[in-house]
């Protein structure tokens, strides 16, 4: 076996592609642009879906890169295996309606066979296909050197993770030998395609000719296309010869810096070897979600990260660590990474300030909790008894985010049990309210549905005029469409167009009047976009009654629109000086504008200090100070861009924005 680094390796992949004529491209940062369906990128291809499904054309139909990914599925399972990993890489070439099973059989067969390349023997190399297949085999067979028992069918050859691009694959496994062998001879997954140490899944080539829809259903792609992964930390271990993944050059670093911190041998460590894994796999986790815009947070991704600092925290623990130090090991990481994934690398300080910052703040928490837990162990102890109740531990967990294991361990110090079970009773409570409060989200579906079906055009003018003319399209009172919207009474209303704003991106609804001539017969109390676009007004009629085919006047209240306008103009400049002042990453959260106030939701690791905070209003004031123009325009999206505006990859936008 040659001996090869992992940065040669991944540097060598890519070298033989391009000879292939692949345009090689960058890695796609770990946060997905426009895809709803993934939390993370998850394979190389998730970033290339666009391609697959043709909504965009690439400017070469071969394409290959190295993509880190991450896979939360199996957390738990991290640290106790050889190669569960929440981030890998993942070494991919594609075609987007170019080459197809011949070409891509051949190539991985050259690269991992041929002298040049990998070299790796043929005899250990075996492949596996999906049954209907009658191709792959025979492609298979036809490899120099290929032995043609090496080949086993397996029925669920079928790469599909949900949602995007899929299809039947081959998948190359390498047989690392008997020695390795950590299953039974009679264990149905001992085989070559099984889950075991023996025979290890080098590479994956998918054959994708479907496009699996968020609703179920399999729609044929325009073009056949191939889409491969292999895994990069899996190919280390084998050609370094290394039993597990953390045996490599990608890991062997880390777990000897936390050798360091912790004083604890990883080699004699038996089962604290757990520990070390699981600190070293969540670390590189943690750092490269960070360096790509990811924030520790409560809830979506940044919710992740948290789980996964304060999982390493509590391994750290184990191995006797009880100050703050993951932020130690991120410069660690980019020693060993940071030359091909230059984020990592120009991000280190910034990274390592946001895993310090989480970090202490979990050591509070602890400490927190610790102190309430020991009150608590006191006055049980004094009314003689030594179990913590399930509800105590429960509310530990909820409202101080301590850890169900933590207080186990610190009660069994002082000689007590916690009621697991009945801590197990009240999270299966709080499971079902969570549960409740969402059908009560889906029984308002039924509601919309009414809505979806008004179609009536609507012309928003509230850019333009502040008072309209206006036609009744639709009523909608008490979930059901009426002609008439009785006298004082509330009812949403549609009219085919109208100066009043819908309340959207954290703006409130304009407020206002109906007339009829110029009688007032209505109170404009609120405004929502209909499922169709239409804006619906929410009135409270007076003593006459508003009827569907009727023309009246609608009139916004000029005052509070122009306060509105003036704390949306303000969010802008707060969200500048944040920028300014915090750093790039202090991004949009959400807020509420309203003609009372404004509130700014932004992301940013810790607290800001009295001093940023006395900047940042400086700023603000004096750009306000200095009149600073409001200049409105359409443009499409791109030209948008272009100009420097700053567009938020969570939210929607049509082609024109304003
Ligand atoms: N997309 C395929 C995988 O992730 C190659 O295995």
């Amino acid at each position: 076996m040659k001996q090869l680094t992992s940065a040669q390796i991944r540097q060598m992949y890519l070298d033989f592609f391009a000879e292939k004529q692949h345009q090689i491209i960058p890695s796609a940062s770990l946060i997905p642009v426009n895809d709803p369906t993934l939390l993370w990128i998850n394979a190389g291809v998730a970033p290339l879906k666009k391609y697959f499904d043709g909504t965009e054309v690439p400017d070469n139909r071969r394409l290959a890169n190295v993509q880190k990914c991450i896979r939360t599925n199996d957390i738990e399972n991290v640290g106790y295996t050889a190669r569960h990993h929440t981030l890998f890489e993942m070494l991919g070439n594609w075609s987007i309606g170019d080459y197809f099973k011949k070409e891509v059989i051949a190539w991985a067969w050259e690269f991992l066979t041929s002298e040049r390349w990998l070299g790796f023997e043929a005899d250990k190399l075996f492949a596996t296909y999906y049954p209907d297949d009658k191709e792959t085999p025979e492609i298979w067979k036809q490899q120099p050197g290929f032995i043609a028992d090496h080949l086993v069918a397996v029925a669920d050859n079928f790469w599909d993770i949900g949602a995007g691009p899929c299809g039947p694959d081959t998948e190359i496994f390498y047989d690392r030998g008997q020695e390795f062998n950590n299953l039974a001879a009679d264990d149905p997954e001992n085989y070559p395609g099984g889950e075991n140490e023996r025979w290890l899944e080098i590479w994956n080539l998918v054959f994708s000719e479907f496009n699996h829809l968020p609703d179920d259903t399999y729609q044929p792609l325009p073009n056949k296309n191939v889409d491969t992964g292999m895994g990069l930390e899996r190919v280390v271990s084998v050609i370094q010869n290394a039993k597990t993944n953390y045996e490599t050059d990608l890991f062997v670093p880390i777990i000897q810096a936390i050798e360091k911190v912790s004083g604890v041998d990883f080699a004699s460590a038996g089962d604290k070897q757990v520990s070390f894994k699981v600190i070293a796999d969540h670390i590189r986790a943690v750092s490269f979600a960070i360096s790509d815009g990811a924030l520790p947070s409560n809830e979506g991704r940044g919710y992740i990260l948290r789980r996964l600092i304060r999982r390493s925290v509590m391994h750290g623990r184990k191995l006797g660590i009880s100050r703050s130090f993951l932020s130690e090991l991120v410069p660690v990481i980019a020693d060993i990474m940071g030359a091909y994934y230059q984020e990592l690398t120009e991000q280190l300080a910034f990274v390592q300030k946001v895993i310090l910052n989480e970090e202490e703040r979990f050591h509070e928490t602890i400490e927190g909790g610790e102190a309430h837990l020991n009150d608590l162990m006191a006055s049980l102890k004094a009314e003689g008894k030594t179990v913590v109740p399930g509800a105590q531990a429960f509310q530990l967990y909820d409202t101080f985010g301590f850890p169900l294991e933590l207080t186990v361990e610190l009660a069994d110090s002082q000689g007590f049990t916690v009621d697991q079970e009945g801590f197990e009773t009240e999270m299966e409570a709080q499971r079902q309210r969570a549960r409740a409060a969402r059908s009560k989200e889906e029984s308002m579906q039924v509601q919309s549905d009414l809505l979806q079906n008004i179609t009536d055009a609507f012309d928003f003018v509230g850019y333009e005029t502040l008072v309209t003319n206006a036609t009744i399209k639709a009523i909608v009172l008490d979930e059901a469409k009426v002609d008439q919207l009785p006298a004082n009474q509330e009812g949403w209303v549609f009219f085919n167009r109208s100066p009043f704003y819908a309340e959207m991106g954290g703006q409130v609804a304009d407020s206002g009047i109906i007339l009829d001539g110029d009688q007032e017969v209505g109170q404009v109390l609120d405004v929502k976009k209909a499922p169709q676009g239409q804006f619906m007004h929410r009135i409270k009629t007076g003593h006459m009654p508003l009827t569907v085919g009727q023309s009246y006047t609608l009139e916004v209240d000029r005052a509070a629109r122009l306060k509105t306008n003036q704390n949306h103009t303000a969010t802008h400049l707060l969200h500048r000086a944040l920028k300014v002042v915090l750093g790039s990453h202090a991004n949009q959260a959400g807020s509420y504008v309203g003609p009372d106030r404004l509130r700014f939701d932004f992301s940013h690791f810790g607290k800001v200090t009295p001093e940023e905070l006395k900047q940042i209003e400086a700023f603000v004031n004096q750009w306000i100070a200095n009149s600073a123009n409001v200049d409105i325009a359409e443009m499409s999206i791109e030209d948008a861009k272009a100009t420097g505006a700053m567009a938020l990859f969570g939210e929607k936008y049509g082609d024109v924005v304003r």
